[in-house]
Order: structure tokens, then C-alpha cells, then sequence
């Protein structure tokens, strides 16, 4: 069975063809990080336009690289939601209107499922149940995962997600679009410790974050400070060791509730090399089984896409109309 899964939820164009027999068989991504860059963030309506303008191609793409003809696609998964609506119907469209060309289901994928299950990719895969940790630039979260679809939200942030809060403090320090890994980048010529930031909510139980005090805590410290490239070496150090520290503690803390020892990380912030390190040190100690996506399925992808819907029409469960609706705003936990 091969599914051929697209991408389109923000600012990247992800195409990837999955077969049950085979794995991956090709995989694809456009980025638009030279379209958003001058702007300094993602602008909604030229994402849209430059899904348009690279979909087609690069479906072309992949089954060239996959040596797959059209005759030997069985579904057409896209992501249906959250995401920005503008680049959500561009898939949508374009998934459920070739879906009915060639005669074959559509299947509606949730993105954070998606990240989620990109962790399957993997030679080494998880087992039920599972934690997972989904950092990404709109969530973050942690998830029980009982079983595929069968997602429980123990925790998330009640204020930015922690790409979020990389992204906007990258931007507090006159880094360029897209933030994150760029400030993951200088953090690594940063002083350790020079700086100290707050551990925010790991004084109170439970398990949802807050990663909006760290930005403003960051413009204070910058405020003070002629912010030469050293001065934004530390900041970022002290920045990412907060964050890597709160989500390496929560993380700690819903395997101690739940007694549940196999952890995924998902979603961009999961390509976070300091996140991985600690997060492993973390697991070796306390006999965790902690599993990451292969680097470039932790970013948004085409083949977490591909991948999740094929566990989708495994079930049977696909799209049940032609009609095209996206969700920008939509729960993980009330998939089912
Ligand atoms: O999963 P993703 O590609 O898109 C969303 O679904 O949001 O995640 C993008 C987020 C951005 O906020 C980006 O800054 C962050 O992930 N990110 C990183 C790294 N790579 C991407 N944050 C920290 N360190 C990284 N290496
Ligand atoms: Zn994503």
C-alpha cells in the first residue's frame, strides 16, 4: 500500500511517498525561509502562494525519485489542521481534488499527530503506551499516546509554546528568521552560567508549561547589557539551558505519574541538539527508553504526513466526502 502525503500547515511544502512493504521511498521539502526572511516571521498570504506555486512540482518530484506511477497510489494524506488556513486549503485542495481525479480516498491528518508518529520512521520504534513530548512553534505538550489516535493531553503550555519562545527571544536578539536553531546555534559559543534564567512553573505540580516569562526575562537582561556577540552567546545559553532544563524536568515528572518509561520527542524544538543530550542523560539514568524522529523528520515533513495516514487507512478511516475543510485550530486529545 503507498500513501502519498503533503505537507503545507505553515512555511514548508513537505511531499513524501510511504509504502507498507518498503518504508520510505522518497521524501521531499521546500522551504521558504528566503520568502519570510526580510519580513522577520512567516507572512500567512505569501505562504500560501508559494505552496501553490511548488506543490505540483514537487509531487512530480517524488514520484520520479520513487519511480511510483500514479496507478500504484492507494490514499492521499494532508494536513488538515492547525495550522495557517491559507496554507491548509492549498493542500487541502489540492490532496482532496487529485484524491478524486484518480479515484482514491483523501485522509485529513491532525499536524501534531503527525510529528507524533514521525518517531516510527525510525528503525527503533516506541511501544504502547507511550509519552510524548511535542515541541514544536504552536505547541507544546505532552501526550499520552495509549494507542494510535488514542491521545490523552496530561500537559501544555498555558501562554508561547517553547519554539515560540525560542523564535521571539531570537528575535530580542536581532537574530535572523527562522530563530530557533540560529539561537540553538550561537548558544553553542555561549559562557555557561554567566546568565541565569527562571525554571518557570517546575515550583508548582502538575504538568503544563509557561515559556512567556523567559522572553521578557531575556529582554531585561538585554536591556542591560550593549549585547555584543559574546553578550548574545551567554543570553542564548542561558535561554536554551532554561528551557532544555523545564522540559527535561516535566518530562521526569509524567513518567514518575504515570509510570510509563518509553518517551518520544517530537516537533522542531525535538532537533534541539542540547534538548537531545540532556534529555538521553536524563534516560540513561532512570532506565527511559527515549525516542526521537531522525533529524529531518522532526521539522515539518511530508513523510510524518505520508506516515500517519497510512495508519489512518489502515483503520479505514479517511475522509468521507469531497467537501474541503481545514482546521486551523484543532485538539489533538479530541481526535478520535
Ligand atoms: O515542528 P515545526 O517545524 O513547525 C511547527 O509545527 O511549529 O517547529 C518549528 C519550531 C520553530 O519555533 C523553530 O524555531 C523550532 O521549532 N526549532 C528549534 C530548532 N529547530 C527548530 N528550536 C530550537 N532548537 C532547534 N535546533
Ligand atoms: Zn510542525
Amino acid at each position: 500500500m503507498i500513501i502519498l502525503g503533503i505537507e503545507s500547515s505553515c512555511d514548508e511544502t513537505g511531499l513524501a511517498l510511504y509504502d507498507s512493504e518498503r518504508g520510505l521511498l522518497a521524501h521531499t521539502l521546500h522551504s521558504q525561509i528566503a520568502v519570510h526572511r526580510i519580513y522577520g516571521g512567516v507572512v500567512p498570504e505569501l505562504a500560501s502562494r508559494d505552496h501553490i506555486r511548488f506543490i505540483v512540482p514537487l509531487v512530480q518530484q517524488v514520484m520520479k525519485e520513487a519511480e511510483v506511477a500514479s496507478s500504484q497510489i492507494n490514499a492521499i494524506s494532508y494536513t488538515k489542521g492547525p495550522g495557517l488556513i491559507g496554507a491548509l486549503l492549498v493542500g487541502a485542495t489540492f490532496a482532496k481534488s487529485l484524491a478524486f481525479a484518480w479515484g482514491i480516498p483523501a485522509i485529513g491528518i491532525h499536524h501534531m499527530e503527525g510529528h507524533l508518529l514521525a518517531a516510527f520512521l525510525d528503525a527503533k520504534k516506541p511501544n504502547f503506551p507511550f509519552l510524548a513530548l511535542l515541541v514544536s512553534g504552536g505547541h507544546t505538550q505532552i501526550i499520552k499516546t495509549n494507542e494510535i489516535g488514542a491521545y490523552e493531553l496530561l500537559g501544555e503550555t498555558i501562554d508561547d509554546a517553547a519554539g515560540e519562545a525560542f523564535d521571539k527571544t531570537a528575535k530580542l536578539l536581532g537574530l535572523p528568521y527562522p530563530g530557533g536553531p540560529i539561537l540553538a546555534q550561537i548558544a553553542e559559543r555561549g559562557t555557561p552560567n554567566r546568565f541565569h534564567f527562571p525554571r518557570p512553573m517546575l515550583d508548582r505540580p502538575g504538568l503544563d508549561f509557561s515559556f512567556s516569562g523567559l522572553k521578557t526575562h531575556a529582554l531585561h537582561t538585554i536591556n542591560q547589557l550593549e549585547l555584543n556577540e559574546q553578550d548574545k552567546a551567554d543570553v542564548a545559553w542561558a535561554f536554551q539551558d532554561a528551557v532544555v532544563d523545564t522540559l527535561v524536568k516535566k518530562c521526569a515528572r509524567a513518567i514518575t505519574q504515570t509510570g510509563i518509561t518509553e518517551l518520544v520527542i517530537a516537533g522542531g524544538v525535538g532537533a534541539n541538539k542540547i534538548l537531545r543530550q540532556r534529555m538521553s542523560a536524563f534516560a540513561a539514568q532512570n532506565n527511559v527508553n527515549v525516542f526521537y524522529p531522525p533529524l529531518e523528520f522532526c521539522t515539518d515533513n511530508g513523510a510524518m504526513i505520508a506516515y500517519a495516514g497510512y495508519e489512518r487507512f489502515k483503520r479505514g478511516k479517511f475522509d468521507q466526502d469531497t467537501a474541503i475543510d481545514v482546521l486551523p485550530r484543532w485538539e489533538l486529545d479530541f481526535y478520535l
